[in-house]
């Protein structure tokens, strides 16, 4: 019997436990592996008992979750999916991969670099030439390089600081920008890109793309995250579409991933642009909206290959 390690935070996550269905469903030993839970000793082998056999065992390893905090922890836990990794575990997606994609500086140059559409992307590191370049944009976007599910995003539109209820939030630009500069010690600007009220989530498996979901915001709101109320509903990609998609997750070298695309105000599928790669994406919009399992598919997949 083959053994698949599912890397979670929290055993309740219906992403975490729909790889574990997944794995019972294809005959395949499911193991919860917290990483936060794990001591190791430098110089000595990552040896390490789960359940009745020892990580270094596992065939393969999928990542859902290495957990957030402080950089330390976050960085060590990586460090040992690098160590598995070389001692021969397969681990999708790979570490290299995910830290690529939740960087979204990095992401952003990987994907431009492979010659795809993403909307121009700047960084500032004072706060006078990011009050120059915000004045000639009529609408932008500041957001975290290590943010998520649509977290901590300013937006500023000729001047005005907008909420993600779409009304004037009254804090002075300035000041706001001094702060962000202060806290992350850089600017990662972005111009907004001018959108049907909605974007795209598209999953890609193993070089194709399986599914897509629209995601709309609220009424009047402008974050289509589902975690921030955006509501979710069948997507049929454009073949143009789908071959972004497909290319965007190569370029990350991602096994799997969810792609945030962003249409024009119009929808014309051929002016998609790329916003990010999610390197770790739920499963749950794509289930919801189409009853279609990706991580069936990511199992499927994976065991193929043992
Ligand atoms: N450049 C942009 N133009 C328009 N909307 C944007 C832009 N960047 C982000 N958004 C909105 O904010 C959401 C979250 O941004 P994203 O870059 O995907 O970061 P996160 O990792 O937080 O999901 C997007 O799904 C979209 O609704
Ligand atoms: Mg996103």
């Amino acid at each position: 019997m083959k053994h698949i390690g599912i890397i979670i935070t929290d055993q309740s996550d219906p992403t975490a436990q729909a790889f574990q269905k997944a794995c019972v469903s294809n005959d395949i030993r499911p193991h919860m592996i917290d990483l936060r839970q794990r001591n190791v000793t430098v110089g000595e082998s990552l040896s390490s008992q789960i359940t009745d056999i020892d990580i270094q065992q596992l065939d393969a390893i999928i990542v859902r979750d290495v957990g957030a905090g402080a950089f330390d922890g976050v960085s060590f836990r990586f460090d040992v999916l690098r160590q598995l990794e070389h001692e021969g575990v397969l681990i999708v997606n790979s570490p290299a991969s995910i830290q690529s994609a939740a960087n979204k500086y990095y992401a952003s140059s990987l994907i431009a670099k492979a010659g795809l559409p993403i909307p121009k992307t700047m960084v500032f590191q004072d706060t006078g030439d990011a009050l120059e370049i915000l004045d000639t944009m009529e609408d932008a976007v500041i957001k975290p390089i290590f943010g998520y599910k649509g977290k901590d995003i300013v937006r500023i539109k000729n001047g005005a600081i907008i909420n993600n209820d779409g009304t004037i939030n009254d804090s002075d630009l300035e000041g706001t920008i001094d702060a962000i500069l202060e806290q992350r010690g850089m600017l990662h600007i972005q111009k907004y890109i001018v959108n049907p009220g909605r974007d795209i989530r598209a999953f890609v498996v193993n070089g194709k793309v399986i599914a897509a979901i629209y995601r709309t915001a609220p009424e009047g709101a402008w974050i289509n995250n589902l975690s921030q109320g955006g509501n979710e509903s069948r997507c049929e990609l454009s073949s143009y579409q789908k071959e972004l998609c497909i290319k965007a997750s190569r370029s990350i070298g991602t096994y799997f991933a969810g792609v945030d695309l962003i249409e024009d105000m119009n929808g014309d599928s051929d002016k998609s642009l790329i916003l990010e790669i999610n390197a770790t994406p739920s499963v749950a919009g794509i289930y919801k909206a189409w009853g279609i399992n990706a991580a069936e598919y990511i199992v499927k997949d994976v065991s193929s290959e043992l």
